[in-house]
């Protein structure tokens, strides 16, 4: 009888280095070759530009689809178009998976779903982060309903996982149809400019349904999410500094909710105080001036990470550090409709404030606020739903909140950002801080209408009216002295002064009544 030789363990060893080796060139070196050609990376070369150096663990490697539609039974790619896995952003542990568009477009199937729902489920488990790098077709067509149910048990995973570990999303490719759902539940997006794209309905379906004739550009680029419909939160000039922004977004964030924030060395002196910052305000309080730089004097070393830097540009929201410590700064801009609050800012504001809420993020919030945007456009549009939602934010978060007003605070606007009442912890106020119920010319206007009309020079009056409700209501002392404001500060002294509130504030327990969740005012 002829004997049957069995493989040797060196020859089983080779086999798996054989297929880790086809496993890694995914749709072929053709399809490779293609991916560069557009600009873009492999999934696995991204991968490797993200993590720590050989700190990457690929996980499913060897996982094909089951697909036997449309002659797909001998159409198996190791795999299955996503890498997956784990390994370190600054030696921290975080999961990735990245779609590869040289396997049917990186189109998502039942086994590639599979894959990244059991990296969500691990990364939920052991409390770290999931970033998503995105460049697929959408739902693979051949697969049909098991594509859509891979979809839905990501969103799901995508839910469950909110305010649990940290979810981030590049966009490096197309990103289509109800796939764009998972990157929008996510806690933050990324588009590489020129390279990808985000829409529900793509051109095609745009000039059918309502003969308009779209570019990919024009419809779901990166410029138009990061600046128009605020879908993006940065865009990125290319994939390498896409990378940059997620290790640096994670170097302000902790790993799960249950952890601190990270802390670096601090190399910038706690006690610098700041003259300059006095005469950032211009001498009219009618003038505009650039926030950030009242931003960037005061924090470490004058690093400011802006997010969403493009849309909604009068508000200001980003991450920085104070003594080392990770904080969320919220800033009116008065260089852009006065710093006035309307339905975009309101809900980017908001969204931040709760991220940061998630993951014990102290919010810094610097005011100088007219009130809020009037309209038609705006009421038509929502603005009181859409105000509410920073309202709510503020009200809802249990982070240390440290408010210093440094002009106008004027109306609603004052309750809603980040007042006392609001559950602010301390409160500051330059002395040229104006807290009113509003601003000195629609006051005098309202109140003293009949005087101005018959006085001999109502010009006179006027401007004589409005430096006396000035001097008597547009200043810190009358909040002073009912306790919202506790204390009036010299502007040289906010960095010195913030440090030694956040400290004090560092064993911050806030608890709320028991509840299942609140309704934020969606
Ligand atoms: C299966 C797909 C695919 C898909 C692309 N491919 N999308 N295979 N399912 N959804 C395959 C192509 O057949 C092609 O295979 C390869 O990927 C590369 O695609 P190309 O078209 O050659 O590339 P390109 O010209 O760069 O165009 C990329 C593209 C285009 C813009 C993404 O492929 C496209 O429009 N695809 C369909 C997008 C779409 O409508 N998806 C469904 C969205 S709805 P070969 O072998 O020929 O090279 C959706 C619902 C999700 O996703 C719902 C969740 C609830």
């Amino acid at each position: 009888m002829p004997t049957i030789k069995e493989p040797t363990v060196e020859e089983k060893i080779k086999q798996l280095k054989e297929m880790r080796e086809k496993s890694k060139t995914g749709g072929g070196q053709k399809r490779i070759e293609e991916q560069h050609a557009k600009g873009k990376l492999t999934a696995r070369e991204r991968i490797e530009l993200l993590l720590d150096q050989g700190s990457f663990n690929e996980l499913d490697q060897f996982m094909v689809h089951q697909c036997t539609e449309f002659g797909m039974a001998d159409k198996k790619v190791l795999g299955d178009g996503v890498v997956t896995g784990y390994g370190t952003i600054d030696g921290r542990l975080v999961y990735v998976f990245s779609q590869d568009f040289t396997v049917f477009g990186g189109s998502l199937g039942e086994m590639f779903a599979k894959k990244v729902c059991k990296l969500m489920d691990l990364a939920l488990k052991t409390g770290a982060p999931v970033i998503g790098l995105n460049d697929s077709g959408g739902a693979r067509i051949q697969e049909g309903v098991a594509s859509l149910a891979g979809y839905g048990d990501i969103f799901f995973r995508n839910v469950i996982s909110s305010g649990v570990v940290p979810q981030i999303s590049a966009i490096m490719g197309p990103c289509a149809g109800g796939a764009v759902y998972s990157p929008a539940l996510t806690d933050f997006v990324i588009m590489v400019d020129k390279t990808s794209h985000m829409f529900i309905t793509g051109p095609d379906v745009v000039k059918a349904a309502l003969g308009q004739e779209v570019t990919f550009e024009e419809l779901g680029g990166a410029m138009v999410h990061a600046q128009t419909s605020g879908v993006a939160h940065f865009i990125a000039k290319n994939e390498e500094q896409c990378m940059q922004i997620i290790r640096k977004l994670l170097s302000y964030i902790p790993n799960n909710y249950l952890e601190e924030p990270p802390a670096v060395e601090p190399t910038d002196d706690p006690n610098r105080t700041d003259k300059d910052l006095a005469h950032i305000l211009p001498d009219d309080p009618d003038k505009p001036y650039d926030v950030k730089e009242v931003i960037t004097r005061v924090v470490d070393n004058g690093e400011f990470l802006e997010v969403q830097p493009l849309w909604a540009q009068n508000i200001v929201v980003g991450f920085a550090r104070l003594n080392g410590k990770s904080i969320g700064i919220v800033a009116n801009q008065p260089a852009h409709y006065a710093g006035a609050l309307d339905i975009n800012s309101s809900m980017k504001a908001g969204r931040f404030i709760r991220f940061c809420d998630c993951f014990n993020i102290p919010i810094i919030t610097f005011v100088d606020v007219p009130g809020f945007l009037p309209g038609l456009e705006q009421e038509h549009g929502g603005i009181i739903k859409h105000g509410s939602k920073l309202l709510y934010a503020y009200c809802e978060a249990t982070v240390p909140k440290i408010t210093v007003i440094l002009r106008k605070d004027y109306g609603g606007a004052y309750d809603v950002m980040g007042s006392k009442h609001s559950g602010a912890d301390i409160n500051y106020a330059w002395p040229t801080a104006e807290i009113a119920v509003m601003g000195p010319h629609g006051a005098i206007n309202i109140i003293f209408r009949k005087e101005i009309a018959e006085a001999s020079n109502p010009q006179q009056k006027r401007m004589e009216l409005v430096s006396e409700y000035r001097q008597k209501f547009a200043n810190p002392y009358i909040a002073a002295q009912k306790g919202y404001i506790d204390e009036v500060i010299e502007p040289a002294e906010t960095r010195p002064k913030l440090i030694s509130a956040l400290e004090s504030l560092a064993t911050k327990r806030e608890l709320r009544p028991t509840r299942k969740h609140g309704n934020v005012p969606l």
